[in-house]
């Protein structure tokens, strides 16, 4: 990769790492996808009260890209040294094997493109977003959810107070503790573009309409980033059911 391309992408993803979401390390950190086009994204580290929750900022931008349906990565660039479990990760990944280019850029080095834009994955919804409106776009989310292992679909849209919309989807591989939730994905997207202001999330689970709910883990981190946001289950043919935030985790660990 030519130095004044990384220089550049190293600009953008240290501004990035600036969203992240550290109370409990202080240690601030992003990661930035670089896509076939030249456009960029990036992924910030997300800390939970319980720290094996963690989202990390390479699972972060993998998930946001996976949940527009981008797998098109040519190289990813961190904020800082890249870590051994990180290119273990992108090893396992979708992304497949990437060369180390320097001390913080993995990349197909035969197939970088000259960075363009960002690439936005927030979408501003113009009209008034009701629930039905909610409960398509989750529904239409889980298109690009992979699930090899389970073949569970789930979709997840996050809708902050100025209704940008974030969608999140599960996206499967060989190592199960890597994976993140749909919810989680859409978390992941939304922070890492710098929103802090959730107000809906909506949910879809196409094989069990009638009686998903969102897992624990998920709740823990809702709970911590967005509790008093408001959750829509898709109900299929029946009425979707809503439920706050902070209500799904009674006693949740704080610390
Ligand atoms: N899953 C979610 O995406 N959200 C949940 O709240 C529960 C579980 C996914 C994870 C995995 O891909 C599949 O559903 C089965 O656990």
């Amino acid at each position: 990769m030519e130095k004044s391309i990384a220089n550049h992408l190293r600009r953008c993803v240290r501004a990035a790492a600036s969203r992240s979401r550290v109370p409990y390390s202080g240690r601030p950190r992003a990661a930035l996808a670089l896509m076939s086009d030249g456009r960029w994204m990036c992924g910030v580290r997300i800390e939970n009260a319980s720290y094996p929750l963690v989202i990390p900022s390479l699972s972060a931008v993998l998930a946001s890209a996976n949940s527009i349906g981008r797998q098109d990565i040519t190289a990813i660039v961190f904020s800082d040294r890249i870590k051994l479990e990180e290119k273990t990760m992108i090893q396992q990944s979708f992304t497949g094997s990437m060369e180390q280019l320097a001390d913080d850029i993995l990349g197909h080095s035969g197939s970088i493109t000259a960075p363009s834009d960002e690439l936005i994955i927030g979408r501003h919804f113009p009209d008034k977003l009701d629930t039905a409106a909610g409960i398509r776009l989750a529904r239409q989310a889980t298109r690009h959810a992979y699930t090899p292992e389970s073949d569970f679909p789930v979709g997840a849209l996050v809708v902050t107070h100025d209704q940008m919309c974030y969608q999140g989807v599960n996206v499967e591989h060989g190592d199960w503790t890597q994976m993140l939730c749909a919810e989680r994905a859409a978390i992941a997207a939304a922070v890492s573009a710098g929103e802090a202001n959730i107000q809906y999330i909506y949910l879809s689970c196409p094989n069990a309409p009638a009686t998903a709910t969102p897992c624990g883990a998920c709740r823990q981190v809702l709970f911590e980033i967005a509790p008093e946001a408001i959750l829509w289950m898709d109900r299929g043919e029946q009425t979707a059911e809503s439920f706050r935030i902070s209500g799904l985790l009674p006693m949740a660990f704080s610390l």
